[in-house]
């Protein structure tokens, strides 16, 4: 892995950005199955928890020019062809806590608008999602009968910068997109002496710490199956979290053990990595979506990174990119249920300054610190 640290210079990083578009462009099929890179040192650096054929996994280690034989969609098919009693595993997050996942943080931002994303380090293009979704029910058409152009945005009206228009076939909506970060304890900017605070996002208003709180609270299963993941992937780096999660907690409801977590709330990717990032980091996408592709161009790995399926990697180190996703027609169930279609990345890490402060911490650090 140390040849891996060393900083890029600019032309690397564009031969970096150029194979992501090119050897991992549209003509590489994405590996859909759960593999483990490890690094020179045979360390892993990064496991993809995706698709598995249960009882299958040949548990070689192959090259990485070798990655993607029988590892695409396509092999996962013609195998199930072949095999029809075979099972296949999903070794990501399961529908029904993407769904929940989906629901709470679109709540989240709903009730703490995401920050808008200017700089194009790592999220490309604009700050709005447009996205297709079914014209008006009948129910509504009567409803709105009065000759009015109201009623397009029917019970989306709570939603954050929401507009809306008509169209021939349905109707066009945009939706904000943007970051939101929820850290228990942050450095200022270059000021680690000052000790650490919780993130701007969270102290925000009184709403945005409720919507923190309730955040947490219904996404508990998810945190605590990455914490599992985390655990039995990077065992050792999970205690060094764990104890210095408990020194630094704020909102109980976060079981941990990573201190921070960032909402990537609808935006399109970029390739960069994640400088400020202590070790490995937990991530995955949800949502209706197609495409967003996980693109690590410096292990030649794309990875179909489909909801749910989650990558736990030193983000730090390994430059990384979800390639561009298409949101999914909004379907009349999902409009009426009040879901927006999309893509929610997340990303559970462990900011580093912040584990300089904590890590000879006990657990009543925060008790300490509140005075
Ligand atoms: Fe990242």
């Amino acid at each position: 892995m140390a040849e891996l640290e060393v900083p890029l210079s600019s032309k690397k990083k564009i031969a970096l950005e150029k194979m992501c578009e090119q050897e991992l462009g549209p003509n590489q099929d994405p590996q859909v199955m759960s593999a483990i890179w490890l690094d020179a040192t045979g360390k892993p650096i990064l496991f993809y928890f995706g698709q598995r054929v249960v009882d299958q996994g040949s548990g070689e280690t192959l090259d990485l020019s070798e990655q993607y034989k029988g590892r695409t969609q396509k092999d996962l098919d013609s195998y199930m062809e072949n095999n029809p009693k075979a099972d296949i595993a999903h070794d990501g997050l399961n529908e029904k806590l993407c769904r929940i996942y989906q629901l709470a943080a679109q709540a989240l931002c709903s009730d703490m608008a995401p920050n808008l994303r200017m700089d194009r380090t790592r999220h490309e293009g604009v700050n709005v999602m447009q996205y297709d979704a079914p014209a008006q029910s009948q129910t509504h058409d009567l409803a709105a009968n009065d000759g009015e152009d109201i009623g397009v945005d029917d019970g989306m009206k709570n939603h954050p910068a929401y507009e809306s228009d008509l169209s021939n076939s349905g109707v066009q909506e945009y939706e904000r997109a943007g970051v939101v970060h929820l850290v228990h304890g942050w450095i200022q900017q270059g000021q680690p002496e000052k000790g650490l605070f919780i993130s701007g996002d969270v102290s925000r208003s009184s709403s945005s710490l409720a919507a923190t709180g309730s955040y947490y609270a219904l996404t508990q299963d998810v945190a605590d199956l990455l914490a599992a993941m985390f655990k039995v992937a990077f065992p050792d780096w999970y205690s060094r979290y764990r104890e210095a999660f408990d020194a630094g907690v704020w909102i109980p409801n976060d079981t941990g053990p990573f201190l921070g977590r960032a909402i990537i709330y609808k935006l399109q990717g970029r390739l960069h990595r994640d400088r400020h990032d202590l070790g490995p980091s937990a991530c995955f996408g949800v949502g209706s979506y197609i495409g967003g592709a996980m693109k690590i161009p410096q292990l030649n790995a794309k990875l179909a990174y489909q909801s749910g399926d989650v990558c736990i990697f030193f983000s730090s180190i390994l430059y990384h990119k979800v390639d561009t996703y298409f949101p999914t027609t909004q379907s009349q169930e999902e409009k009426e249920q009040k879901i927006t279609p999309g893509r929610i990345g997340s990303v559970f890490f462990f900011p580093k300054e912040s584990y300089e402060v904590l890590k000879d911490k006990d657990s009543v650090f925060q008790l300490v610190r509140k005075r």
